[in-house]
């Protein structure tokens, strides 16, 4: 919202309000994440800035921009292609799901990492993808018209997807690609995105946890940091190298476009670019949403995880096997609940909430100015109104989906639900068997990761918070079950983790090879179910209604507060919020000093990570190897002066969905990859401030160094393209 104007004072009582225009100055941290197809539109800043090549060269239509070598790494990450046989660099994090699939206590890549020795020895990712933005184009035209202006919320929706997917379809055929449309600003604009999806996508190299996790929560979301957070895959493709599915027969996929490598550093001031695929921001909400994410949303989630990483922590601690099976799920769960943290933190130091009463103001004012136009003068008062009228359903409804669901037993009820509806088929005996068998195998994975002492536990201590803070809206069972057994939850708990068939895949598949037609009432007696059909059920008649037809108000409301804002201060270029599309971010290298003179610096190093060696923790223990590299300061190419450069800052805007991103010098070349943003700073998904806001990356050197030296891996090393000039 407040893109190129800085408000600089704000008195609190809200009667002054300054606003400032900031210098586009060289030096300054930059707000934005810009479509690519769209920065013809910055090129003179980003020139300005330090950048040496053409904007052209970063994106274009003709299969030659660096588009082409960024990919939409599994669902929610960024990879980078960084040789022309498609290997791929992306965040240890980001391939940690995958390598849990293959791993086991026999081959345990977490503990001891793996570098295939040649192409033969990569090992295939089943279910892993990796998708190319080819090229994207605005259809705004295609998809809104004068019609869908006037229409009711509903109705306009249901055209517009008609339109999307006639439009996708057109694209499809013209291009032979895929072609998704999404909505921009808003609402207020579509894009099209043309798109390659592979999916034969192998792993290459994984640095054991001691280097790729190292500082594990402690350093997540923090600096100074020490983590090699990076991982290799390559992607195979057929013979015409187009996506595949996995076959022995596929070859590596030959990449016209892919970042050559600087390996010569950086110094603070340069010039960077962050390009990938942010996942969501809302920079433009009003400050009656973004308190319901400071006041409600926020602290309930992390209060909720609080107790849950407890108790999981407790039970990985003495146990390989629970490790293993919680490790992805415990580092899913504990990144929100710090990253929320410190959004709270830096909102409150910023006062985002008063800048953003603040900026309601003074579009009130203009507004008030507007002839003709009785909707702009409500808009803010009718966005409030609805906004506090669903602050209670939604702090209920945050209790339910943290709390409650937050207790894998009680999750696995939609599930369940499933193996219910089975029965409402009116089968025959054999038909019968054939479909619930097959459900109840497809729970395989879900207890390849569960351990149901463990959850009994998270069940003890989120139950009670949920008892204590949601009274008024408990559903009739729960009250019962509640007063019963208020005085002793661990034993409700014993009787339902006993007798629930949910609890135990073994109870389970036992119902299934024997089970008659009239066997649902066992399952519709079943504890951990009719906990969950109880607060579902609540929670469908009671919240959810409610909260869609707020939503689809609010999208309407929200659509016309962004379209007037852009009205309002329209000598400005918007970017819009960040929708898991790609994005290009940029801004300079640069240190962080939150908190007045003493001044972290901008990188870290191998030293500071061997000094905090610690041989009795799991997440600070460095590995022996790396430790003997350092001894004799054996970094190979990759060193400068005898210390080995690790992380960085930078001033980028960038957001989840970015981890993996390629971080670019002047010339587009590669020198780290994003992998994490500083504490306060994740506030920057509502408010961009630059004298906070920094994305963390691992060195490019370090990663090299870690391949090579670690990893032996050096024949990686010899298919990228390495520059070392300045
Ligand atoms: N905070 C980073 C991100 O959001 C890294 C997460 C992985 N690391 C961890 N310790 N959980 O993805
Ligand atoms: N680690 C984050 C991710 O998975 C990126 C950090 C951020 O949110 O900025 O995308």
């Amino acid at each position: 919202m407040f893109r190129r104007r800085k408000i600089s004072k704000v008195l609190t009582n809200g009667l002054l309000v300054l606003y400032m225009l900031s210098s586009s100055s060289g030096s300054f941290a930059k707000e934005g994440m810009w479509i690519p197809a769209t920065l013809k539109a910055r090129e003179k800043d980003m020139q300005a800035m330090g950048l040496q090549i053409p904007v052209d060269r970063l994106y274009n239509e003709t299969g030659t921009g660096l588009n082409n070598a960024v990919v939409l790494f599994g669902r929610g990450c960024t990879g980078e292609v960084i040789s022309p046989q498609g290997l791929i660099l992306t965040n240890h994090h980001c391939g940690y799901g995958s390598v849990q699939g293959i791993s086991s206590t026999d081959k345990d890549y977490f503990a001891n990492g793996f570098f295939a020795k040649n192409q033969n020895e990569e090992i295939p990712c089943p279910g892993l993808t990796v998708t190319f933005i080819r090229r994207m184009e605005n259809v705004t035209d295609k998809i809104l018209n004068k019609k869908t202006d006037t229409l009711p919320e509903n109705l306009r929706d249901s055209i517009i997807l008609k339109n999307i997917l006639a439009t996708e379809q057109e694209f499809k055929k013209i291009t032979h690609l895929d072609a998704t449309i999404k909505s921009y600003f808003e609402g207020n604009q579509y894009w099209v995105a043309i798109t390659e999806t592979y999916k034969d996508i192998r792993l290459v190299g994984f640095p054991p946890n001691g280097i790729g996790a190292f500082g594990g929560d402690v350093e997540n979301w923090m600096w100074p940091r020490h983590t090699g957070d990076f991982s290799m895959f390559r992607i195979y493709a057929d013979k015409d190298n187009k996506p595949a599915a996995f076959a022995t027969s596929n070859q590596p996929y030959h990449a016209d476009q892919y970042f050559k490598i600087n390996s010569s550093g950086y110094k603070e001031g340069d010039f960077t670019m962050v390009y990938g695929f942010p996942g969501t921001t809302q920079e433009y909400i009003s400050s009656y949403e973004l308190k319901q994410v400071y006041n409600i949303s926020d602290p309930i989630s992390i209060a909720a995880r609080t107790r849950k990483l407890d108790v999981w922590s407790k039970h990985m601690t003495g146990s390989r096997e629970n490790f293993l099976k919680y490790t992805s799920k415990r580092a899913g769960v504990a990144n929100g609940w710090k990253k929320w943290q410190g959004e709270v933190k830096g909102l409150q130091l910023n006062n985002v909430i008063a800048k953003k009463q603040a900026f309601e103001q003074s579009f009130r004012k203009w507004a008030e100015q507007q002839k003709d136009n009785e909707q702009l003068k409500t808009l803010l008062p009718q966005l409030k109104k609805e906004a506090e009228s669903v602050d209670n359903l939604i702090e209920q409804d945050q209790y339910n989906k943290e709390a409650v669901l937050g207790i894998e037993l009680i999750q696995q009820g939609a599930s369940f639900e499933n193996l219910i509806n089975c029965f409402r088929l009116n089968l025959s005996k054999e038909a019968l068997a054939d479909t619930l068998n097959k459900q109840i195998k497809g729970w395989a994975g879900f207890y390849k990761n569960y351990d149901s002492a463990t959850d009994k536990d998270v069940f003890i201590s989120l139950m009670v918070l949920y008892f204590n803070k949601c009274a008024a809206w408990m559903p009739e069972y729960c009250k019962t079950e509640y007063k019963n057994h208020i005085q002793d939850i661990a034993k409700w708990a014993n009787d339902i983790y006993g007798n629930s068939m949910i609890a135990s895949y073994d109870k389970l598949k036992a119902f299934g090879s024997n089970v008659q037609p009239a066997d649902s009432s066992k399952l519709l007696a079943d504890p951990a179910w009719r906990l969950y059909d109880a607060i579902n059920t609540v929670r469908k008649q009671k919240i959810i209604k409610v909260l869609k037809d707020y939503n689809s108000k609010m999208r309407s409301l929200n659509r016309l507060y962004m379209k007037s804002q852009m009205q309002m201060q329209n000598k400005q270029t918007f970017y819009p919020n960040a929708n898991l599309t790609l994005r290009l971010a940029y801004g300079p290298v640069k240190g962080l000093d939150p908190d007045g003179p003493a001044k972290y610096s901008f990188q870290t190093t191998l030293g500071e990570t061997v000094a905090l060696d610690d041989s009795t923790s799991d997440i600070f223990r460095v590995p022996k190897k790396l430790k003997e590299l350092y001894r004799t300061k054996d970094y190979g190419r990759w060193g400068v002066n005898g210390t080995m450069p690790l992380a960085f800052l930078a001033a980028n805007h960038t957001s989840g969905g970015n981890s993996g991103s390629p971080v670019l010098n002047a010339r587009g070349e590669l020198i780290g990859t994003n992998f994490d943003r500083a504490y306060e700073g994740t506030m920057s998904d509502y408010y961009f401030d630059p004298s906070r806001c920094r994305n963390i990356s691992v060195d490019i050197r370090y990663t090299l160094f870690i391949v090579d030296k670690f990893g032996d891996a050096g024949w990686l090393i010899d298919e990228m393209d390495i520059v070392q000039k300045k």
